[in-house]
């Protein structure tokens, strides 16, 4: 047996292992394999060990991943996956992570990775219409992001009136968010855990559309104005989650910056609607942002655990979420010994984190804008499509009318009594999952129950949605005629 080298008897095993890996998940993404919870049964029974003694050894481990792990997998890759608003990588990204794990496995460093954790950010801003005057942090997603973006705000409006909320808390003053009936409940969660508290997000009415009614966010305000509570933020969705609804950016944030508040837009899906110019101009407004959020582990598709924050400045961010000192990085740093670089631990909430920079770069260099506006575009298009052809056929009916890549319809042929169009729908939604390939998600519009496909999916063709619109209805006949 040779001894292990400096480097440890890894060195040369990362070529070889990574092949294996790489034809194992080819063999995966052919998705022909059946679904992994229905064999549930199975691979638990299998992988439900005690705690080993005595490991197995790397080319066991790795047989046990090949045949046991990988196989059962999740369906979020498959072309037919348009549930939440989730997707999963291509394979730059998912070479770009897989690289940042072993050769960047911190952000800190004057490094490669963490040079590129600064331009992705920047590439990131432009490519989203956010402007070159914004400055970022990467999270782990559009929780974190707005939380951070939040916690911001949270210092922003307490230091205007003498009091800085991240060493003295909230000194009892009553303060209030302002967000659509529509918005994330990531917006409350982060109202909790900052102590404005979740009663203090304040829901504004939407219009047909659902989107927020600017004159009913004013009013709020002033009510709130009344009652002597100040008004912190004024939230927006540029593409909200149920629908894809884009709030009217223009209108919110201009009644923000004349109540003296924060204007945070939460564009974690659909930001990147930016790039179609059919709907360019529904941003308008964006430029009054003081914060906005972006995730590019959603509509671009880079591995999940990436979201990313910008603000103005992001000294606001050091005072909010700065650590305190430490003499063991503090004292590294003074020898000389060690730069640490741009200060990202001290813009969130996140201290040790995957280099994420790289995963972003990676993507957005193999598309370039064009190539990232075309899947934007033609996924748009597929939102577009589901919505005519369900207007057009008579026994389904569409629910909203998409303004990016969110449809919501509904099966109604057969004269089924409207008390129970919900229920069949539901039922149809349940058999899609698991008798066809096809997995959207459901929501309710309005008070209707619907099917919602989110097309974010990179490997979704025009041929998968054709498909899915003719099982739709032949599969909703079928529920239907068993009413
Ligand atoms: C508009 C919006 N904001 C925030 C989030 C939360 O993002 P994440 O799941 O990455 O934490 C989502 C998730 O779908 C979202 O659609």
């Amino acid at each position: 047996m040779t001894e292990p080298g400096r480097n440890g008897p890894e060195i040369g095993r990362f070529g070889q292992v990574m092949s294996a890996v790489g034809r194992a998940l080819d063999e995966f993404a052919r998705f022909d394999r059946p679904d992994s919870e229905i064999a549930r049964g199975e691979w638990t029974r299998h992988l439900d060990q005690d705690l080993p003694r005595t490991g197995i050894g790397a080319d066991a481990v790795l047989t046990e991943l090949f045949k046991e792990v990988i196989p059962n997998g999740s369906r979020v890759p498959d072309p037919a996956f348009w549930a939440f608003v989730t997707t999963a990588p291509t394979t730059i990204g998912v070479a770009a992570a897989a690289s940042a794990l072993l050769a960047q496995p911190q952000r800190a460093g004057i490094t490669a990775f963490n040079h590129l954790e600064e331009l992705s950010l920047q590439w990131l801003a432009e490519l989203c219409g956010l402007g070159p005057h914004m400055r970022g942090v990467y999270s782990s997603g559009g929780s974190t992001s707005n939380l951070v973006a939040l916690g911001a705000a949270r210092q922003a409006a307490l230091e205007k009136v003498g009091i800085d909320p991240a060493a003295a808390g909230l000194d009892g003053r009553p303060i209030a968010i302002y967000a659509s009936r529509e918005v994330h409940h990531t917006i409350q969660r982060a109202a909790g855990v900052l102590g404005i508290g979740r009663a203090s997000v304040r829901r504004i009415d939407i219009d047909e559309r659902q989107r927020m009614v600017p004159a009913a966010l004013e009013s709020a305000i002033a009510e709130d104005r009344a009652g002597g509570v100040m008004p912190l933020a004024v939230v927006a969705t540029a593409g909200t989650t149920n629908t894809g609804a884009i709030d009217p950016l223009l209108a919110c944030g201009e009644i923000a910056k004349a109540a003296g508040a924060w204007f945070h837009v939460d564009g974690a899906y659909g930001l990147p609607g930016f790039l179609d110019p059919r709907v360019n101009a529904e941003y308008e407004g964006l430029e009054l942002a003081d914060s906005a959020i972006v995730d590019p582990h959603k509509w671009l598709a880079v591995p999940v655990g990436v979201g990313a924050t910008f603000v103005r400045d992001r000294s606001i961010l050091h005072r909010a979420f700065t650590q305190e000192p430490a003499a063991y990085l503090e004292g590294s740093e003074a020898t000389g010994a060690v730069e640490f670089g741009i200060p990202y631990a001290d813009f969130g909430v996140e201290l040790s984190a995957p280099a994420r920079g790289v995963q972003v770069w990676s993507v957005i260099l193999e598309e370039g804008v064009d190539g990232l506006r075309r899947r934007v575009s033609r996924d748009n298009d597929f939102a577009s499509r589901v919505d005519a052809y369900a207007r057009e056929h008579p026994r389904l009916e569409s629910l909203t009318n998409p303004q990016l890549s969110i449809a919501c319809v509904r099966y109604s042929g057969q004269e089924i009594p409207l008390a129970e169009l919900d229920a069949v729908n539901s039922d149809l939604h349940r058999r899609l999952v698991r008798e066809t390939r096809f997995f959207p998600s459901t929501t309710v519009v309005d008070g209707s129950f619907a099917i919602r496909p989110c097309f974010i999916n990179p490997r979704t063709t025009g041929h998968d949605v054709e498909e899915f619109l003719t099982t739709l209805v032949d599969l909703g006949d079928r529920v239907a005629a068993e009413v």
